[in-house]
């Protein structure tokens, strides 16, 4: 937990660093966004997120053309942001100035104080409808889209993207530009191509030109984000005013509270011992079964079990178990095993995730 006095800035040394930061008339407590990511950042994760220092959360993407037509239960399950919960993104997908900017009402009706455009999802279905990275190869009709959002909501309007769709492509410096123009407030660069996928390597150098290619609004960066140190080191560069994490948090929630302890005061603090990565972890399998109730709760609460068993003593045994966990009492009783089993000779395991929508 971060603790109320390392929130104040060391005298003399310029902490907390992206102190202030705002995304049009929002304000942001860090420059750290939780990276809007499908089937992970839902309520429970956004809210646990949330009190351990990040600055903005975002609900995963959702098709706008889904959204306009979806009945009120359908609406509150996806665009399932609380009252108390600011500031919050939700982002959308899609390609039709109007849809998007109706799509864009509803998200501010249900409690938005951002909607975001993913203009960055590599995969297939989504690109063939001319959506996620297809809508950013076209300039005029990205810049189109984002414009109808712009004039049909009051809150911020941002977008979310690759450097381009190859190399030979790159064009995230004149998108940026050009939304900017149109009254985009911030912009997430995901420093691949549409081509890498999540191959090689993201490119800061080229996430770094987008910024020095807009005026005044912030620029994110994204992609690989897994060292505090090198956070800080980026924004008092000024190669971004802020970072997304997405896959460096995943099964390691210590990793966000390392980042955002190292922007306030310089240092990200000790390891965590497994017993404190566990707990982390734990209050997480909670929250989701808090939000979605048991049944659902518990079923959506097992790839979150299983990527902190890898990381534990005796983890084959631990895990042919996960499969049938369908009870509250059954995650309690996994969780003391797996407490009591203790760390395994790998040390605590993340996840690899070569796939994503953005
Ligand atoms: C499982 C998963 C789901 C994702 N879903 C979304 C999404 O809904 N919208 C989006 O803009 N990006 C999405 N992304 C992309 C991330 O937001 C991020 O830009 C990307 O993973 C690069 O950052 P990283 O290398 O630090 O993981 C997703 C990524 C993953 C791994």
């Amino acid at each position: 937990m971060i603790t109320p006095s390392s929130t104040e800035p060391a005298a003399g040394t310029g902490y907390p660093v992206g102190a202030g930061l705002r995304i049009g008339t929002v304000e942001l407590s860090s420059p750290v966004f939780i990276a809007p990511m499908v089937g992970i950042t839902d309520r429970a994760f956004r809210d646990l997120a949330r009190e351990l220092g990040a600055g903005l959360t975002c609900t995963e993407m959702t098709a706008a053309a889904a959204l306009v037509r979806a009945p009120e239960d359908a609406l509150n399950r996806i665009l399932d942001m609380g009252s108390d919960e600011r500031p919050v993104a939700a982002q959308l997908v899609g390609c039709d100035p109007i849809l998007m900017a109706d799509a864009a009402q509803i998200c501010v009706a249900r409690g938005a104080d951002i909607v975001d455009v993913n203009l960055g999802c590599p995969v297939p279905k989504v690109v063939r409808l001319g959506s996620g990275a297809a809508l950013a190869r076209d300039i005029d009709q990205t810049v189109a889209v984002l414009e109808a959002m712009v004039n049909s909501v009051s809150v911020p309007v941002t977008a979310k993207m690759r450097l381009g769709w190859d190399q030979q492509s790159i064009n995230a410096p004149e998108l940026c530009r050009a939304l900017e123009q149109v009254g985009v407030a911030a912009v997430t660069v995901h420093g691949r191509t549409r081509a890498q996928r999540y191959t090689g390597c993201a490119d800061w150098d080229e996430i770094a030109r987008v910024r020095e290619a807009v005026d005044h609004i912030p620029v994110f960066g994204s992609g690989d984000v897994r060292d505090p140190a090198e956070v800080e080191a980026r924004i008092r560069q000024g190669v971004v005013d802020g970072v997304v994490v997405a896959r460096g948090m995943l099964g390691d929630w210590n990793f966000l509270e390392q980042t955002v302890r190292q922007l306030r005061r310089g240092d990200p603090g000790p390891e965590p011992s497994f017993q404190e990565r566990l707990g982390l972890a734990r209050r997480h399998w909670d929250a989701v079964v808090d939000q979605h109730g048991e049944r659902l709760g518990v079923r959506l609460s097992r790839k979150f079990v299983v990527w902190a068993i890898k990381g534990c003593s005796g983890a084959a045994r631990l895990r042919a178990r996960v499969a049938d966990l369908n009870t509250r009492a059954e995650l309690e009783e996994l969780f003391a095993e797996i407490s009591s089993a203790g760390e395994g000779p790998g040390g605590w395991h993340r996840p690899a995730f070569t796939s994503g929508e953005g």
